[in-house]
């Protein structure tokens, strides 16, 4: 991942599989704008775009792991709060600004909640939707996780 240069690292912990990107964004007299490229600012090929919105400030969506996608979230507008938990590191990330993505990982649990009535989460994933990828039981992720670890012993 180091080979992208194109963007900042926010956080710095590498044993983390999240992380906080920071993009550039191209101001001027117009307005401003942000591009997010495959394999440049973005740390792989997007294969998929989805956006949430109209989401009540009392949902919390999210709630699995995935097996194989890595995904970067960023609120392009208004807010929301995201939950990560890999197993080893549990953060809670404000995400208030279209200058930031959260990468998150394979493997990690996410919830989405707190969102603001005009929050519009954009997602990038490296991978085609696929239900077969999605693990939707905290306690099955936990064991994943656990197999993993005993796999690689
Ligand atoms: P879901 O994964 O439950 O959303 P969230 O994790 O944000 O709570 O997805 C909601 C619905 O949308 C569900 O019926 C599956 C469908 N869906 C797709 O068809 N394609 C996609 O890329 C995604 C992410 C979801």
């Amino acid at each position: 991942m180091q080979k992208f240069l194109n963007f900042t690292k926010a956080s710095s912990n590498v044993s983390k599989k999240y992380q906080l990107l920071k993009f550039k964004a191209c101001g001027d007299n117009k307005g401003w704008l942000i591009s997010l490229e495959s394999s440049k600012n973005i740390p792989f090929e997007i294969k998929r775009v989805f956006y949430i919105f109209s989401t009540q400030s009392d949902v919390v969506r999210g709630k699995h792991a995935l097996k194989k996608g890595n995904q970067i979230l960023i609120s392009i507008c208004g807010s929301c709060k995201v939950s990560v938990d890999d197993g080893e590191n549990k953060e809670i990330f404000n995400l208030n600004n279209n200058k930031t993505g959260l990468l998150i990982n394979n493997m990690v649990w996410r919830e989405m909640f707190d969102f603001s009535d005009d929050c519009v989460l954009l997602v990038l994933s490296d991978h085609y939707y696929n239900e077969d990828d999605y693990i939707n039981s905290y306690k099955e992720f936990l064991k994943a996780l656990e197999n993993d670890r005993n796999y690689q012993i």
